[in-house]
């Protein structure tokens, strides 16, 4: 298979491979998140100036209804929460942005992310956890750092936003859903639909988006595993072929887990087949450096699995200039026929 589809490269001509490689995009996962705290406005500058096509925020929303970036509903993970406002975490230990107001959350210094039962940082290489000062964003001041980018640098930005855990703010009477569309539409995105995706893991809500509330947006459907229990969506069934004709009524891709569309071996698995099988686009999560598949030795290599081999559309990543430079290269390499 994997010859049959190196071969088919070889032999494919260069204005065609450079079309396919300049249509796929490099999605900068919660902003060069390989380098600087994730979610933070510096991370999404150092992502642009990377060659990241689109940015990725996370969007949770505070008690008083104000959006702001964050993966987690709760906030220990990635700021000084517990020094600041000690006992306000939930009997469960968690303490949920749902539970504080904008204005205390603007008193948290962001951090690189930790693993909260050791104190430390997940990802070891990546920038020091006491080092500088950062700050949660909200997903305005993020929409005016787009478009003053765009701005002063005549250049389009893509935003790429995912609404988290939109049951677990409706049971908190939060209007999560409501209120992004709204503050998007507000920014003028209904006119920019070639550069925005709008991605959530729950499949009603999207639903809903597409066909109760009308939205122009394009929607991606993002697939986790049912034991990870983020929402009632059955992603076993929607990963079958039945699954994936349902999810083009409407989205107009699947943002897969990179080990739901890969075997231990880095072949394509039977749920990609389905997703090739159809129109949708497939936009995998998440390419890390210093987080590698096991059937693969190197970055190099796992890109070249999923944006060749595999011809994915595009590709979440905490490393955006090494993927952008990937494709650079690819480009050239189509060019001088090599
Ligand atoms: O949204 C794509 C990818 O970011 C999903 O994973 O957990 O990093 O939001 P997560
Ligand atoms: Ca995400």
């Amino acid at each position: 298979m994997r010859l049959f589809i190196l071969l088919l490269s070889a032999v494919t001509s260069f204005s065609a491979a450079q079309t396919m490689i300049n249509d796929k995009i490099v999605i900068a996962h919660r902003g060069a998140s390989g380098y600087l705290p994730e979610h933070t406005i510096p991370a999404y500058t150092f992502a642009v100036a990377q060659g990241a096509d689109f940015i990725e925020p996370d969007i949770v929303m505070t008690k008083d209804e104000e959006l702001v970036i964050l993966h987690d509903i709760y906030l220990q993970s990635t700021t000084n929460v517990n020094e600041v406002f000690p006992n306000r975490q939930r009997r469960d230990s968690n303490y949920y942005a749902a539970d504080f107001t904008l204005a205390e959350i603007k008193k948290l210094q962001v951090h690189e992310r930790i693993d909260t039962a050791s104190g430390k940082t997940v990802y070891e290489g990546r920038f020091p956890l006491d080092a500088s000062y950062f700050m949660v964003p909200t997903f305005r001041e993020f929409l005016e750092f787009v478009m003053g980018l765009e701005k002063s640098t005549g250049k389009l930005i893509g935003i790429y936003p995912e609404i988290k855990a939109p049951a677990f703010h409706k049971t908190n009477n939060l209007p999560i859903v409501e209120n992004t569309l709204a503050l998007l539409d507000s920014f003028g995105y209904r006119k920019k639909l070639d550069h925005i995706f709008l991605q959530c893991f729950d499949k009603d809500v999207l639903r809903a988006i597409k066909e109760e509330m009308h939205s122009p947006y394009p929607l991606i459907q993002l697939i986790g595993e049912n034991a990870w229990g983020i929402s009632s969506t059955d992603y076993d069934l929607l990963m079958t072929a039945e699954g994936v004709k349902e999810i083009s009524d409407y989205a107009v891709g699947i943002g897969p887990w990179i080990n739901q569309i890969t075997d231990d071996k880095g072949y394509a698995t039977q749920f990609f087949s389905h997703i090739q099988s159809s129109s949708l686009l497939i936009h995998p999560y998440t390419a890390r450096r210093d987080d590698l598949p096991n059937f693969t030795k190197d970055f190099d290599s796992l890109l070249e699995t999923l944006f060749i081999e595999l011809d994915v559309d595009g590709l979440f990543t905490d490393f955006p200039d090494v993927a952008s430079k990937f494709l650079q290269n690819r480009v050239k390499q189509a060019h001088h026929g090599t």
